[in-house]
Formats: structure tokens, sequence, C-alpha cells
């Protein structure tokens, strides 16, 4: 017997939009894991901060935030061991995902080394993705619209021809590539269009057109949402 590994969708941001699911176990873990930078606070802790019932051992999974993979790939080995001994000892670990663990989550890194030897139990949560939506109040897709999820991180003529394409995209992993988006956006004739959502569904939430953002205040936790056809559900 071993304890059980749980990849928590714990959602965007609002500690509302966490599923009773994910609440449940969250709340009977006997031990919480959560990314977090290299010094500070972790987002997804601070998301469930008000949730916790107290006395929970946690486990910080300090990731550098690197172009290059692999001083983090160290970090999520060691945090395999770390956490396989609480699993080992048959105390079920809660692992915190923002949004949901398999949409874009580093969850998956410890899915990867941790799957083959302890159960594991993903719980889907809610994504950025549809909160974005929600937020800006304006469906994703609509009827046979092609839906494209895009990382502004890829290269500008890559970006170019992924965005020429589709009737809907959501750009995420803006931050530090705002410029260059609204770059190849404004070329397509598309800026428009688009929509700059920043932290949805938290309390410092910010929607704005493209035209009113500083590219030098643009956080990681932002997305441009774009539909070609405007109002496509109308
Ligand atoms: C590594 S992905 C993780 C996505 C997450 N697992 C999810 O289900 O939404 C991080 C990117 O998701 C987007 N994102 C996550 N939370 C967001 C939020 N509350 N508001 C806007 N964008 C968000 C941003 O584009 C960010 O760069």
């Amino acid at each position: 017997m071993t304890g059980i590994l749980y990849g928590l969708g714990i959602g965007p941001g609002d500690p509302e939009l966490i599923t009773v699911k994910a609440l449940r176990l969250l709340k009977a873990a006997p031990v919480v894991a959560y990314p977090a930078p290299e010094t500070g606070e972790s987002l997804a802790r601070a998301i469930v901060a008000p949730l916790l019932p107290g006395g929970q051992r946690e486990v910080a999974i300090r990731v550098p935030l690197l172009v290059e993979r692999f001083p983090a790939q160290e970090v999520y080995d060691r945090a395999a061991v770390e956490l396989g001994e609480h699993l080992a000892a048959e105390r079920d670990v809660a692992v915190l995902c923002e949004g949901d663990p398999f949409f874009y989550g580093s969850f998956m890194y410890l899915f990867a080394r941790m799957a083959e030897r302890f159960p594991v139990e993903v719980v889907p949560g809610v994504s950025s993705l549809t909160a974005c939506a929600a937020v800006l109040g304006a469906p994703l897709a609509a009827r046979n619209d092609v839906l494209s999820v895009v990382p502004a991180p890829l290269d500008e003529a890559e970006l170019r021809a992924r965005l020429s394409s589709g009737d809907a995209t959501a750009i995420i992993k803006v931050g530090r590539h705002f410029e260059k988006v609204r770059r190849v956006l404004e070329e397509l004739g598309l800026s428009e269009r688009a929509r700059y959502i920043e932290r949805a569904t938290m309390a410092s939430q910010r929607i704005l057109p493209l035209g009113s953002v500083d590219p030098g205040d643009v956080p990681y936790f932002s997305m441009v949402l774009l539909h070609k056809r405007g109002e496509a559900w109308s």
C-alpha cells in the first residue's frame, strides 16, 4: 500500500472556482505540494490559502524561471523523490495545479516521473482558457469554429502562420512576448478583434484593448483572446 498522488486542478485564481472534488481532496490531504518561484510566494498556494484546513505538511517545489529546461528538470527529479517518500509512507499527496493539471500544467513533469510507481489521480480544474472567455464576456468559439491555443514564445514567423489560420485563438504565455504578439496581430489586421486579459478571476484582474497595454508591465499570467469573425455566435 502507498498513498495516492493527486494532481489537483484548483482553477484560475478565484478560490470559489475550485471543484467540489478538489476541495474535498485538498482538505483531506496530509501533504500539500505546489510550484513556487525561487523566492517568494506560490500563486497556487495563495489561491487555496483561505481553504486550507491547517496542520498539513507543505512541500514548495521551487522552480527557476529559466528558458533552459535542464535546471528545472533537476528540481522535478528531486521533488519526485521527496513526494515519493511521503507516498511510500502511505501519506496521500495533493499537488496544487493552477487551472487544469493537464492543460500546459507543470504537474505533467511529476506525473511523468511518478505514475509508473505510484497511483495517480488527476482532478480536472477550470482552466484559464474558459475563465478568460468568461470574464471577457465573449464566447470562446461557436458553431464550427476551429479553436487554437498558440504559445506566445513561438518565433515570429511561426506565430504569424498560426494566427493566420483558424477562427478563434487563445495566445498563452504572453508575458515578455507581448510586443511581438501585438506586432503580428497588427500586421495581420487582427488587433481590433483581440483582447488582453491579465490575471483572470483574481482580485487584480485587468482586461484591455491591445493598444492600451504597456509591454513592460505584462505578467506571465496573461492571455490574448482573438476571434476573427467577431460576434460569430449572434
Ligand atoms: C503554463 S500555462 C498553465 C495553464 C493552466 N494549467 C490552466 O489550466 O489555465 C500558463 C499560462 O496560462 C495562462 N493563464 C493561466 N492562468 C491565467 C489567468 N488567471 N489569467 C490569464 N491567463 C492565465 C497564461 O497565458 C499563462 O502564461
